[in-house]
């Protein structure tokens, strides 16, 4: 039978994780807190974990959540809005609820925000945290922190929003979506990338994606507020989270070994601990 390039990669990749033990570890330890799960392969620095089916992806992220505030009460967390993560976020407001969870020494950063856009607008990334999650655990107001989608002076809300992450410490656990043309926070594929903190505009992908939020497509914000490249690889841990076929080609560069600026995700690819956690559809099969 003649394998194809990535079946051959995939296959080399299946062996390594049965010789690469420290890998195999923190696969364990993974798989260990949820049961259900099919851990794949993992790479020296890339770690995969395929799901089933999109609760099993959202029970192992909040297990994931969980145990780092277990490890760490006081721990930084770097959040996502979308669709891709409210599973999760349901899945720790119920921890929360169960009394398994406490949040009230957790700090948040959130990647993004439209602008401009106020905050009580019901598309806005502030509006969205507070009803998926926010509302229902116990993080101090104080503590959570979204960038400000109305700001004046955007460059002053961005440099603000950057030395607010380092004061706190830096993100101990950054989650992360991917869009479908590769971009994570609104980083977009471009010929140069930003590292820090900045006001971008979104492209037509991304408004495109976007669209099924806004009653219609000329309501979507043209810019953003993000993190910057540089501020999500400064982050601990990354838990990359992906679903669904529309996500399949982007997740397919994350498999071979290019870096490119044109797919913002595949710079992942220089972090030392990135764990991605897809069901099939997004992996390709
Ligand atoms: C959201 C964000 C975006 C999304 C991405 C995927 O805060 O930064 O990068 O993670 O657009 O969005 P969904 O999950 O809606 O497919």
């Amino acid at each position: 039978m003649r394998l194809s390039l990535r079946d051959r990669y995939i296959r080399a990749m299946r062996v390594s994780l049965f010789k690469t033990t420290a890998g195999m570890c923190r696969i364990d330890a993974v798989a260990a807190i949820s049961r259900k799960l099919l851990p794949l392969h993992c790479r020296k620095s890339m770690q995969i974990i395929l799901c089933d089916n999109y609760d099993e992806i959202s029970a192992c992220a909040a297990n994931i959540v969980k145990a780092t505030v277990k490890a760490k009460p006081n721990a930084i967390l770097g959040l996502a809005t979308g669709s891709t993560p409210e599973g999760m976020y349901r899945c720790l407001i119920q921890d929360y609820e169960n009394g398994d969870l406490d949040f009230s020494a957790v700090e948040t950063f959130n990647l993004d925000e439209y602008y401009p856009l106020s905050a009580e607008n019901e598309q806005s990334y502030h509006y969205y945290m507070n009803e998926k999650l926010f509302r229902y655990i116990n993080v101090p107001a104080d503590k959570i922190h979204i960038l400000n989608g109305e700001a004046s002076d955007p460059d002053a809300e961005c440099k603000a929003y950057g030395d607010a992450i380092s004061a706190a410490g830096g993100i101990d656990l950054q989650i992360l979506g991917i869009g479908e043309n590769g971009h994570i926070g609104f980083n977009e594929p471009d010929e140069y990338l930003r590292a820090d903190v900045h006001k971008t505009g979104l492209t037509e992908s991304t408004v495109n994606a976007n669209a099924r939020f806004f009653a219609t497509r000329d309501e979507v914000p043209r810019y953003a507020l993000t993190v910057g490249i540089g501020d999500i690889l400064r982050a601990k841990k990354i838990l990359l989270l992906a679903s669904g076929e529309k996500k399949a080609a982007a997740v397919r560069a994350l498999l071979d070994d290019h870096i490119t600026t044109q797919n913002p995700a595949s710079l992942l690819k220089v972090h030392s601990d990135v764990l991605l956690i897809c069901d099939r559809a997004a992996y390709g099969e």
